[in-house]
């Protein structure tokens, strides 16, 4: 049964990561911030505590989870490296990187987090609440981003609550996630990025991998992150009707950076896209946004939140 009321409890309150691990050890799910967005996390080794996220998130149960552990030990219980597997895991971890990868022999995650493939998404993330639920629980956490399935990704508490409130048990609260867009997804084997994210192509020397590739990242479905409303994207000026999201020397209701800074961009973006949801005006509309460094990445998203 959906609990009735969804709990907040602020991280640095005392008991709270105790609380948050004891709702996670009887199978339920936690959102929880990360640098990158909030994620809704249940053990990975419990099918039961998995089948729960897909439950609260309406998400299709075909749609595979990242899979997060608290360091390079912990990731090789469920993963398989090879030499370029450990470099990154060397030069990124703890970070917004996710490194698909074979199964580990006798790793104990359950099939239904992996969606029965013979990979895994793996990642350390470098996020204290993450960081401090992952050791208190002492076992991986699956955790997709916490909003009901193809709506905004949550980058604050609040927006976690828009979407999932009542479906889910609890939030631990730790303001605005820093990044604010989803980990860099890569196939160290092949030297491609499945999904862009914080982490640069230009960072990492790889090639942008094909959409719905040969490992599919189902997470790519192409309408993604959408609002409720029609995008307008490449937006110049305020048609009528239209909240617009402004970038560099666009001026909109909101702007993503005025000084045209990517990193504040992506930081701010699906806090925008939740804002103009919210708004009166009946379609949105967004500046342009260079492709360069992480404006690959941002562009992936408004692609996404336009379809
Ligand atoms: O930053 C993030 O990555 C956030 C935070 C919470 O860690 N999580 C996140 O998870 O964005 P989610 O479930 O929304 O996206 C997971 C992506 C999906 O595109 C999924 O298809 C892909 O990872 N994925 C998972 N396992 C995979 C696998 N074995 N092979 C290829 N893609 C996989
Ligand atoms: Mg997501």
């Amino acid at each position: 049964n959906p609990p009735l009321g969804t709990r907040s409890l602020r991280y640095g309150t005392p008991g709270a990561i105790e609380a948050a691990a004891a709702v996670i050890a009887r199978g339920g799910c936690v959102a929880v911030p990360t640098e990158t967005v909030y994620g809704l996390a249940a053990d990975a080794t419990d099918s039961r505590a998995v089948a729960g996220i897909y439950a609260a998130k309406g998400r299709p149960s075909f749609n595979p989870l990242i899979v997060h552990v608290p360091d390079l030990d912990a990731a090789r219980a469920v993963a398989r490296f090879d030499d370029a597997a450990l470099a990154l895991a060397a030069r990124w971890w703890p970070g917004p990187l996710t490194l698909v990868l074979p199964l580990a022999d006798g790793s104990a995650v359950a099939a239904l987090a992996t969606a029965g493939l013979d990979t895994v998404a793996v990642r350390v993330p470098a996020h204290r609440a993450m960081q401090a639920l992952l050791k208190a629980c002492g076992r991986p956490l699956a955790a997709p981003s916490a909003n009901a399935s193809g709506g905004i990704s949550p980058t604050r508490a609040s927006h976690v609550l828009a979407s999932l409130d009542g479906r889910i048990e609890l939030i631990l609260d730790d303001g605005a996630t820093p990044a604010g867009i989803e980990s860099t997804i890569v196939d160290p084997a092949r030297g491609l990025i499945l999904r862009p994210g914080p982490i640069t192509a230009e960072q990492l020397g790889f090639a942008r991998g094909p959409e719905g590739g040969a490992i599919t990242a189902p997470g790519q479905l192409s309408s993604h992150y959408a609002p409720g409303k029609p995008v307008r994207l490449d937006a110049t000026e305020r048609r009528s009707g239209e909240w617009l999201i402004g970038f560099g020397a666009v001026e909109g209701d909101d702007t993503l950076s005025a000084s045209g800074d990517l990193v504040e961009a992506a930081s701010r973006l699906f806090d925008a896209l939740h804002r103009a949801d919210a708004s009166n005006a009946a379609a949105i509309a967004v500046a342009p946004v260079p492709y360069t460094g992480l404006g690959e990445a941002i562009n992936d998203r408004l692609q996404r939140a336009a379809f």
